[in-house]
């Protein structure tokens, strides 16, 4: 018979940095799918890889002094062994930089400049050079100001190809009404519809001329391909559309599922699908964008310094825990929170305490009791049919459950039978039945629901903990079973033997683990210091120049967020004898609600100026590394009255 395909991808990554828990997190649940697609017996191809271009990794490159490929090879070395490490079992991992996908992005950009959805204009608009960034007329405002950084935007022109989304706005509107499951979950459907497509798509500029680090446009050099045409390409790219190295675009495409962060939504279930109905593709069958992994609850990023290597994770932990606690605690839709704490206690608790000692506790007795042979259940009892029900009805269970693509719950259906296992060896008290000699029948049979308890747990485990799964059929002295096998309770056969191993998890110390990982924490913040980038310094001045500017202390009293400019707080702050109010832009590293009660440094006597709209009045200092990735306010060392005097 022939097997269903099933076509799983994940994002293809930046390799602009070593990957975190974040990106690891994707990429685990991708890996748990596919490889219970694979148990269901379908042909799956899953698909991973890396998105290489674009002038990010351009400007990185330039500053270590390397091209960009061999900075980009370096880091998909390191992003392949992570794969390796935490067990995923990708079948294809496509790179952005290799020639069948340059040449299958190429043919799509001239097919659809050739249909006349692309077409070549001019980009006209307010332009921030430090951003390098275009804003439209209204983004601008009337002040024309960068709405991410507050500064003054020039007037410029660039010539540009554009992609004509207007023309597939509306089909797609009806599409994503007419296919209720295809953005999911549905709150995500709800705002793309709402607050992006209603509102009416704008023509999307699709090439640059201001950097080079990209697939060129095949009919005009000049021009290279924006990165998301050329990243998104890579779903068909990796199956030989438009490219003969592989063949198998029949078999997989459309794709069952994008596995997508909310951060990329937005290009997923809009870009995406209007680039497919242009080149006459039928679209995936579901993108699903999850939530975040927050780390003390901020998002966890490349930029913000919070990462956590999964590296250093799996050394301390092995890679079953971190798989666990990302499939297990992140609740699949939102988001959640990452804290060394919180993983540990999970440990102990869900893998040693429930899992581990199920397992050595049912071995251990069958060793002592049966001499290892596992044996008959002749003699049925309280309490057995319950546990029955349970194992009988976990794999539909579990299959509800990935189906919807809910994996905590699939594995809360998998512990819910240890859970009643571990009850059923406290109602049947087994070591009090080995003291009656009578009793030995029905011991053998509780050590058989045990076992047999096991051997489910095992085979439905093996998607998410395919290394704990396998300790598992070790110990119980069996080869993996296939989800066939569940159709009965009679799995494991009378006479064979089990096979008593190691603790497979043991308790974790809680308080001197953390600080281990403290310490750790504490050496890579130095190790990291040395790499950062200064800038060159000013012109000499004189003491005079120096003291005609006024720095003074002021007092935080109020903040808040600034409409419409995500990188800008408004700040009210108290200077002693007067209250000014601050634009500032530093809301990439500051929460509002952090600020209010902070003693900060203000230049009290610059020019105010209008900022979106908003007078400010006056500037608050911070330092920062180059390109600002981190960036900490100034304030005195001790207590002041607001208004005092900086010199
Ligand atoms: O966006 N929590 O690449 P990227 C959960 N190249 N998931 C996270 C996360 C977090 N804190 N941080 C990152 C790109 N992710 C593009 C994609 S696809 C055609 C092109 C995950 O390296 C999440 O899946 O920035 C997010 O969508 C992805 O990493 C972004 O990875
Ligand atoms: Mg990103």
């Amino acid at each position: 018979m022939k097997k269903t395909p099933y076509y799983i991808t994940t994002p293809i990554y930046y390799p602009s940095a070593n990957l975190h828990i974040g990106n690891a997190y994707t990429t685990v649940a991708a890996d748990a799918l596919a490889r219970y697609a694979r148990l269901q017996g379908k042909e799956v191809l899953f698909l991973t890889g890396t998105d290489e271009h674009g002038q990010k990794i351009q400007r990185i490159a330039q500053e270590k002094g390397v091209t960009p490929k061999a900075y980009v090879d370096e880091i998909v070395a390191g992003i392949k062994d992570l794969w390796q490490l935490l067990n995923i079992s990708y079948d294809r991992f496509i790179r952005t930089t290799d020639d069948y996908h340059k040449e299958s992005v190429q043919k799509i950009f001239k097919r659809l400049y050739d249909q006349g959805d692309i077409y070549k204009s001019e980009y006209e608009g307010w332009y921030c050079t430090p951003c390098e960034a275009f804003w439209t007329e209204s983004q601008a405002g009337p002040e024309h100001t960068c709405p991410d950084c507050g500064r003054p935007l020039e007037r410029a022109k660039e010539e540009s190809y554009f992609f004509r989304m207007s023309k597939y706005a509306d089909r797609l509107i009806e599409y994503i009404e007419a296919h209720p499951d295809f953005i999911q979950p549905e709150s995500r459907k709800n705002e793309m519809l709402n607050n992006f497509l209603k509102p009416g798509l704008q023509d999307l500029a699709v090439s640059r001329t201001s950097f080079d680090w990209g697939i060129k446009v095949p009919f005009d050099e000049r021009h290279v391909i924006y990165v998301w045409i050329d990243a998104l390409s890579n779903y068909l790219s990796a199956l030989g559309y438009e490219n003969e190295a592989y063949s198998d675009f029949k078999t997989f495409w459309p794709a069952d599922l994008h596995l997508v962060g909310k951060d990329i939504i937005r290009f997923h279930t809009i870009y995406w699908p209007i680039m497919l109905m242009a080149l006459d593709l039928p679209l995936p069958e579901h993108i699903y964008g999850h939530g975040w992994l927050m780390f003390n609850n901020e998002k966890m990023s490349k930029s913000k310094g919070n990462i956590v290597d999964p590296v250093v994770l799996a050394e301390h932990f092995g890679v079953d825990p971190i798989r666990y606690f990302l499939l297990r605690e992140i609740p699949f839709g939102s988001d959640g929170n990452f804290n060394n704490e919180a993983f540990i206690r999970k440990i102990n608790t869900d893998l040693a305490n429930d899992l581990g000692n199920l397992l050595s506790r049912s071995v251990t007795m069958v060793e002592k009791y049966f001499d290892s042979v596992i044996p008959e259940p002749k003699v049925p009892g309280t309490f057995d049919e319950e546990l029955e029900s349970i194992l009988r009805e976990a794999p539909q269970k579990v299959d509800e459950a990935m189906e919807h693509l809910k994996i905590p719950e699939a594995l809360a259906q998998i512990w819910n039978i240890i859970d009643r296992a571990n009850k059923y060896i406290d109602e049947t008290m087994p070591w009090a039945l080995a003291k009656d000699p009578e009793q030995k029948d029905r011991l053998g049979t509780v050590l058989n629901h045990l076992l047999e308890s096991l051997r489910y747990v095992a085979t439905l485990l093996q998607p998410f903990l395919p290394e704990t799964a396998q300790k598992l059929f070790d110990q119980l002295g069996i080869a993996p079973c296939g989800f066939d096998s569940l159709n009965t309770l009679r799995g494991m056969t009378p006479g064979d033997r089990v096979r008593k191993g190691a603790v497979i998890y043991p308790r974790i110390d809680l308080e001197k683990k953390l600080s281990e990982l403290e310490a750790l924490a504490v050496q890579d913040e130095g190790a990291q210091k040395p790499t950062a980038k200064l800038a060159p310094l000013k012109p000499e001045i004189s003491i005079e120049d120096f003291e005609k500017i006024d720095f003074r202390v002021a007092k935080v009293l109020a903040c808040e967020p600034m409409k419409g400019a995500k990188k800008l707080l408004l700040l009210t702050v108290d200077l002693g004898n007067e209250q000014r109010q601050v634009v500032s832009g530093i809301a990439a590293h500051y929460r509002p609600e952090e600020l209010v009660g902070r003693s900060v440094v203000l230049v009290a006597n610059l020019k105010p100026a209008k900022l979106r709209g908003t007078l400010s009045e006056g500037m608050v200092l911070a330092a920062s590394d180059e390109g600002d990735e981190h960036l900490f306010l100034v304030g005195p060392q001790g207590e002041l009255p607001p208004g005092s005097c900086v010199r």
